[in-house]
Formats: C-alpha cells, structure tokens, sequence
C-alpha cells in the first residue's frame, strides 16, 4: 500500500510518498523559511502564500521522486492540526480536492502524532538517509518540536498516555527566543547549536525546572539566559531589543548558546531517564523539530540505556514522509476515513 502524505501546518510544503508504513518512496519538502527571516520569525501570512504557490509542484514532485503516478496510489492524508490555520487550510483543500478527484481514501493526520511516526520508516529507496529498526511496544516517544514537549508512552499504535509535558514554553520556542536575545536569527534552534559549537556549555550555571511528575518547564531557563546577558553587559535592556545582543561579543553569545543548549537538553534527558526507569519501556523514540539537535541526540546516547531510535535528521523536522506513515497505521489499524467533502481544519489539535 502507497500512501501520500502532504503536510503544511507551518512554514514547510511537504509531501511524501511511504509504502506499507515502513519504506520511504519520497520526501519532498519546500521552506518559505527564507521568506520570513528578516521578521525574524514565521509570518502566517506569508507562510500561507507561499504554500499555495509551492504545493502543486511538491505534490508533482513527490510522486516523481517516488517514481508513481496517481494510479499507484492507494490513500492520502494529511496534516489537519495542529499548526497555523491558514497554512493547514491549503494542504486540507488540496488533499480533499485529490481525494475526490482521485476516488481515494483520505486520513486526517495529527501534525504531532506524525513526527513519532517518522520513526517507523525503516527502508527507503532514497540515497543519503539513515534508517533504523522498527520500534516496539511499549514505546516512550519524546516529542520535541516548536510547540510541544512532551513524554508519551505508546503501549500500541493509537493506544498511548500522556505522561507528562511543557508547563510553559515548549523546547523549541525557547530555542528560537535565546536565538533572538542573542541576535542569532531564524530559525533559531540550529542557530543556537551552531554557535554553541564555539562556547563552553560549563560557562554558565542556568538552573534546571524542577517539574513534579513527567512535565517540563523552559521559560526560567530563557529568562535566566536574558539576566546574565544583561548582567555581562551591565544593562538591563530588556527582550526584545536588538541593543541587548549587538552589546555582546561573540565568544559571550557562544558561551550563552553552549549553557543555554546543555541544560535544555539536559531537561530533557533528566525527566525521559526517571520515566524509563519507572516505564522500562522496548523502544524510546524522538520526534519533532528539536530531535535533529546534536546535543540532545548525545546527551540521549548517553544516558538512556533502553534501545534509543532516533530518525534521520531529514525526518524530524516538518515533512511529508512521517504523515504518510502515520496515514499507512491508520489505514491498517482501520481508523475512521475523513471526508473528503467535510473535512475541518483543527488548528489547536492535541495529542
Ligand atoms: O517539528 P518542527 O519542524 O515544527 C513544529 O512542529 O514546531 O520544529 C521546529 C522547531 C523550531 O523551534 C526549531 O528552532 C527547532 O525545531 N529545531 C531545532 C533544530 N532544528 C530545528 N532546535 C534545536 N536544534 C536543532 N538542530
Ligand atoms: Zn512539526
């Protein structure tokens, strides 16, 4: 079974072509991420443009790449929440509208629960991707993106709880917020990481939320990045102000990006190893934006002794392939269709 999976909940037009939930045929992704940097952040606006002037030729190319036409395809599905409203409603009318078009199957896909899916590709006729072996359940899939952490514990496809999540910021905004005090641009999770190469992450002492249960708490950890910047320049400019990061020099951004890194990894890693060790669960996962992070992936190596899966870096920022995947289990595992003529974005969708 062929599934294609488009996917536009942001700032990413994607699709992807997947067959039996398990090889990759296809993964076509196209960023406006160029478009909103000098905002410094994602316009949905200019996000929602862009996509409706990219998706036909990313789906055309999905099923090139894929060497498929629309005959050999079996479903679609697609990203119906969470995300932006605007950019979700382009790939929804363009999936429904191939849906009826095509006669096929749709499947409406939860942007989140389609990064854990990425882990489930384990083949691919694509050169230059890293894949792993399947997970197995019971499986603790740590979801770390733009806008959600959190701690989720699968025992089957479809069958999970929540364990625990971000009380406040997720992992990745306060990624994106450091990056803007300290003038290092967008996106800012590989920003920061590629500055923190140069600093020392034992520069600085930033304190780690101490959270009760599984949850997650990342805004002291930002705002103590903003009092020792203004502490090192001696003025407490507040964020945002462009003053703040031109005051400091390059080897002080780097050491804040470097402290900053370590401990929201570490975060991280201190609560999935207090969960392993209660949950002994077959497989940990990691899913989302954040898991392509070097850091956090070694921190992981590291500590957690359970057999760690971690998919190609390609995979877990925002594609097409991992809502395929997702569409290919709710196939098999006989989830309701969506309706082609009905279907609704869901921008504030949960897991
Ligand atoms: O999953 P994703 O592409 O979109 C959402 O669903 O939110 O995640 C985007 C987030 C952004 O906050 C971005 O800064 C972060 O993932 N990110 C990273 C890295 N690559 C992307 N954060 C840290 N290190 C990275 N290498
Ligand atoms: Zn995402």
């Amino acid at each position: 079974m062929k599934i294609i999976g488009i996917e536009t909940s942001c700032d990413e037009t994607a699709a992807g072509i997947v067959e039996d939930g398990r090889k990759l045929l296809s993964n076509v992704v196209s960023s406006s991420m160029d478009l909103h940097r000098i905002y410094g952040g994602v316009v949905p606006e200019i996000a929602a443009r862009s996509h409706i002037e990219v998706i036909n030729g990313v789906i055309e190319q999905s099923l090139k790449e894929a060497r498929c036409d629309w005959q050999d395809i079996d479903s679609i599905a697609v990203t119906y929440g969470a995300g932006l409203g605007g950019s979700l409603l382009i790939g929804v009318m363009a999936a429904r509208t191939l849906a009826i078009t095509k006669k096929l199957p749709l499947f409406a896909a939860n942007h989140v629960l389609g990064h854990v899916y990425a882990n489930f590709i384990t083949a691919t006729s694509l050169p230059g991707y890293n894949v792993t072996s399947s997970p197995k359940f019971p499986m603790m899939a740590i979801i770390v993106s733009g806008g959600h952490s959190q701690l989720v514990l699968f025992y089957n496809h479809f069958d999970y709880i929540l364990l625990g999540q971000t009380q406040d910021d997720a992992i990745g905004e306060a990624f994106d917020k450091v990056s803007k005090m300290l003038g290092l641009g967008y996106p800012g999770g590989p920003a920061v990481s590629a500055k923190a190469k140069d600093g020392n992450p034992d520069s600085f002492n930033f304190p780690i939320a101490k959270m009760p249960g599984y949850n997650f708490s990342f805004s002291g950890l930002k705002t103590a990045v903003l009092r020792r910047s203004q502490e090192l320049i001696g003025e407490d400019y507040t964020f945002p102000s462009i003053k703040l990061a031109n005051r400091l020099n390059e080897a002080q951004k780097a050491d804040l990006a470097a402290s900053f890194e370590y401990v929201a990894c570490k975060t991280i890693v201190e609560k999935v190893k207090e969960a392993v060790n209660e949950y002994s669960p077959s497989s940990v996962v990691i899913a989302g934006g954040v898991a392509a992070n070097r850091e956090l992936r070694r921190q992981l190596t590291e500590c957690i002794k359970s057999p760690l899966l971690m998919p190609d870096i390609k995979l877990c920022t925002d594609n097409g392939a991992m809502i395929a995947t997702l569409g290919c289990f709710m196939s098999e595992f006989k989830v309701k269709q969506a309706d082609p003529y009905s279907l609704d974005i869901a921008p504030n969708l949960t897991i």
